[in-house]
C-alpha cells in the first residue's frame, strides 16, 4: 500500500508585484534582480493569511475530487509563516472546510516542507485511506521591506494535492536530509524568550529574513543534486528516465547550475519562479498544480520532486504521476 495523487491544486493573492513596482521602495533594479534570480513578479497578499490561501487550495482540491470533506483522514501543512504558531494551519483548514474526521498538523521544514509533507503522509496511507497535503506561505510578514537583499526574493501562495491509499504506490523513493549545524544561514520568524524571567536581547529584527545568500548557494548545487541521486539509486530509473525535475523554486540560476552538475537537459526543470518568486514550501505543488493543468505533466510519467532551505534541509522524492 502506498499514496497515489488524486489531484493537485493551488492559489495566489490576486496583487502582484513587480520588479519594478520594488525599485519605487528600495534601491534595486530589474535588471539586477532578473539576472541574479530569473525573478521577474511576484503575488503578494494583502489581507490573506496563511490559512486563507491554504483553506483555498483544500476547497478546489475538494472540488475537483468531487470528495465530501468527511471523508478526508488527514490534514498536513507545511510552512514557515503559519498565521499562529497555535492553532495549527491545518487546523484552521479542518475547521472551515468541514472535515470532521481529520486529525490536521503543521510542519516546518521551509522551502523543503511539502516534500517532508508529503512523505510523512505515505507513511500515514499505511492506515488511513485519504488525506490533503498543502504548502501555504505568506513570506511577506516575514521579510523587512528595507532590506533590498531578501525582499527582492520572497512571495506568497498556497499548493496542495489530495492524496490517497493505493495497491500502486506512487511514491516510490524517498530522500530527506537536514543540516543544522548550519541553520543561521537562512533564519526568519524568532521569538524572543520575554517572560517575566528572562531578559533576551536579541535583536528584534532577528524577526525578518537574515540570510548568506551565497552560502545558501552553494548549500543549494551541491547538496540537491546529491540528494536526487540518492533517491534515483533507490529506483530502477536512470537520471535519464524521469520526465520532469519539479524543483523548489528559489532562482533561476540554481536550477540551471543542478541541471548541469546532474548533465540534465534544463528544460526538464519545469519553472515559475519568473512569476512567483520564492514561496517556500508552496513552490513544489505550485509548479507541480500548474504543469498538471497545462497539460505538461500527464498521468504515468515520472517525477522528481525536490526541495531545499532553511534548516538547512533538503528533500527528494520520486513520484510515478
Ligand atoms: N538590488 C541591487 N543590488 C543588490 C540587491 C538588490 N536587490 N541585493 C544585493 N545587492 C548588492 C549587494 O549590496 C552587493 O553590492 P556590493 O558588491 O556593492 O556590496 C551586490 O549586489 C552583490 O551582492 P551579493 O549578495 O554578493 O549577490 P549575489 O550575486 O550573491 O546574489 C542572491 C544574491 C541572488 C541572493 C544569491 O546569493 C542567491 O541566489 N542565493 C541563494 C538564495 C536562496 O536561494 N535562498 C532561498 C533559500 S530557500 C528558503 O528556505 C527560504
Amino acid at each position: 500500500m502506498g499514496l497515489t495523487i488524486k489531484q493537485t491544486a493551488h492559489y495566489v493573492p490576486p496583487k502582484v508585484v513587480t520588479n519594478d513596482d520594488l525599485t519605487t521602495m528600495m534601491d534595486t533594479s530589474d535588471e539586477w534582480i532578473s539576472s541574479r534570480t530569473g525573478i521577474k513578479q511576484r503575488h503578494i497578499a494583502q489581507d490573506e493569511q496563511t490559512s486563507t490561501l491554504a483553506i483555498k487550495v483544500a476547497q478546489q482540491l475538494l472540488e475537483k475530487a468531487n470528495c465530501p470533506a468527511e471523508k478526508i483522514d488527514f490534514i498536513i501543512v507545511a510552512t514557515m509563516s503559519p498565521d499562529y504558531l497555535t492553532p495549527a494551519t491545518a487546523a484552521i483548514v479542518q475547521g472551515k472546510i468541514g472535515a470532521k474526521n481529520a486529525l490536521a498538523f503543521d510542519i516546518n521544514a521551509a522551502c523543503s516542507g511539502f516534500i517532508y509533507a508529503l512523505t510523512l503522509a505515505d507513511k500515514l496511507l499505511a492506515t488511513y485511506h485519504c488525506g490533503i497535503v498543502i504548502g501555504a506561505e505568506v513570506l511577506s510578514k516575514l521579510v523587512d521591506w528595507q532590506e533590498r537583499s531578501t525582499a527582492v526574493l520572497f512571495g506568497d501562495g498556497a499548493g496542495g494535492v489530495l492524496v490517497e491509499q493505493s495497491p500502486q504506490a506512487a511514491l516510490i523513493a524517498e530522500d530527506l536530509a537536514a543540516y543544522g549545524q548550519d541553520g543561521d544561514t537562512l533564519t526568519a520568524g524568532y521569538q524572543p524568550v520575554n517572560s517575566a524571567f528572562s531578559n533576551d536581547q536579541t535583536d528584534k529584527h532577528k524577526y525578518y529574513f537574515e540570510m548568506d545568500g551565497r552560502a545558501v548557494y552553494r548549500f543549494a548545487t551541491h547538496e540537491v543534486p546529491a540528494s536526487i541521486e540518492r533517491a534515483i539509486a533507490q529506483t530502477t530509473w536512470q537520471l535519464n528516465d524521469v520526465d520532469w525535475f519539479i524543483l523548489h523554486q528559489a532562482n533561476g540560476r540554481i536550477l540551471t547550475s543542478i541541471a548541469h552538475h546532474l548533465g540534465v537537459p534544463e528544460e526538464k526543470f519545469l519553472s515559475n519562479v519568473a512569476k512567483y518568486g520564492n514561496t517556500s514550501a508552496a513552490s513544489v505543488p505550485l509548479l507541480l498544480d500548474e504543469a498538471v493543468t497545462t497539460g505538461r505533466i500527464k498521468r504515468g510519467q515520472k517525477l522528481i520532486l525536490s526541495g531545499f532551505g532553511g534548516g538547512l534541509t533538503t528533500a527528494t522524492t520520486a513520484i510515478v504521476f
